[in-house]
């Protein structure tokens, strides 16, 4: 059997799975071309907005470690450390919309096979901002982008209705989907907030008001360590912190289980699976709780000498996954996407040390 790294999600054709997500190092045109010459599959654009926006004074992103001598996470540098985490406060793209469209329309035509999904992010409450998003939509999609990913999850917002700010609310939800499908025809993504009590209904709101894929997770709202000697935040400025977002091994399992959630909850929609993918297996495990699709970004920032993009990790995700289908005989990985659904059950179900327990059952490997 001939098996093939190629995958159709949302109706669109993918030479692989893998993405880079919406963050540095799909931030402009160069990162992107370097991106595709590397063999990404596909990016998803650094958040298009239409207001200014402005970062604040001192780093935005920092990479945590922990070693086996001394396990604590620091971004402080110690030899023999691994990669914990990245911890970030940074807010949406601030190159403007007119400069973006002709670098999208440069790069697609440039890479015709790769798919470019435009991040985009306006706000909500009023019909204003309603028209933000479809000027959005109908700008990216008029220069070649193949779908759109709506920012409804970004972790530190600088104003309240939008982001994770607004990702509880299933009305909101409803009209911004409502808004962009009026505009465009393209497939919509919908990226949700993973600090959400209600995401199930948020997931349900999305796919309803015709989401084509839920993509999940963006970084955990968190905030940085404090080092005991110095009493400063390991990130801050004047002092200063705020909540920002944690992403990257640390949040690997959290991102499985609320990605298991909404597959479980809907088997037959689509879901593009991040948080904390490294290499093949931790995408393997997004592929078995249904994911379609998988999206990388701190393993790609923290790699040496690539510009941040990842140059040698979508190498080995390919050759890992190549060798995975032709060991095990799958054509593509839809022959075992999923099949970890079924496999989680309510813990009343799980068998008891004692035979006389009788709310448990068998499960066949
Ligand atoms: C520095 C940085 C900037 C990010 N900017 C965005 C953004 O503009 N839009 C967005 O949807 N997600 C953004 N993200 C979130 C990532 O796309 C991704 O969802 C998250 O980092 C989890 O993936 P990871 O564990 O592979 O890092 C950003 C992440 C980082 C670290």
């Amino acid at each position: 059997m001939t098996s093939s790294l190629s995958t159709t999600f949302t109706g669109l054709n993918f030479v692989n799975p893998f993405v880079l997500a919406s963050a540095p190092p799909t931030e402009n045109k160069r990162k992107i071309m370097r991106a595709f010459e590397a063999g990404w599959g596909g990016v998803v654009t650094k958040t298009i907005g239409l207001h200014p926006v402005e970062n604040v004074a001192g780093p935005k992103t920092i990479y945590q470690r922990t070693s086996e001598t001394k396990p604590y996470v620091s971004r402080m540098k110690r030899p023999d450390t691994v990669s914990h985490s990245s911890w970030n406060w940074e807010l949406i793209s601030d190159q403007s919309l007119d400069l973006w469209l002709p670098d999208l329309e440069e790069i697609k035509t440039t890479y015709p096979d790769r798919m470019v999904i435009a991040s985009i992010m306006a706000g909500a409450g009023n019909e204003e901002e309603m028209e933000n998003w479809r000027k959005l939509a109908k700008a990216v999609v008029g220069v070649g982008c193949d779908a759109i990913e709506l920012n409804l999850s970004c972790p530190h917002m600088d104003r309240k209705d939008m982001g994770a700010n607004v990702a509880n609310d299933e009305e909101i939800i409803r009209s911004v989907l409502q808004a962009v499908k009026s505009a465009v025809s393209v497939p919509i993504w919908v990226k949700l907030t993973p600090a959400n009590s209600s995401l199930l209904d948020g997931a349900a709101a999305a796919y309803d008001a015709g989401a084509a894929s839920i993509s999940l997770c963006n970084t955990f709202p968190s905030l940085p360590l404090m080092d005991p000697e110095t009493l400063k935040f390991e990130v801050e400025v004047d002092g200063l912190v705020t909540s920002g977002g944690l992403g990257g091994l640390a949040i690997l399992h959290q991102a499985l289980q609320r990605v298991s959630d909404i597959s479980r909850a809907f088997p037959d929609k689509s879901i593009s699976g991040i948080g904390g993918i490294r290499g093949f297996r931790e995408a393997f495990n997004f592929i078995v709780h249904g994911a379609g699709n998988l999206q990388v970004c701190t393993a790609a920032m923290e790699e040496k000498g690539s510009g941040g993009i990842g140059v040698k990790l979508i190498q080995e995700l390919k050759d890992d996954l190549s060798a995975y289908l032709e060991q095990k005989g799958h054509s593509s990985i839809e022959e075992f996407r999923g099949i970890a659904r079924e496999r989680i059950v309510e813990h009343s179900q799980i068998r008891r040390k004692s035979d006389t327990y009788n709310g448990g059952f068998a499960i066949s490997a």
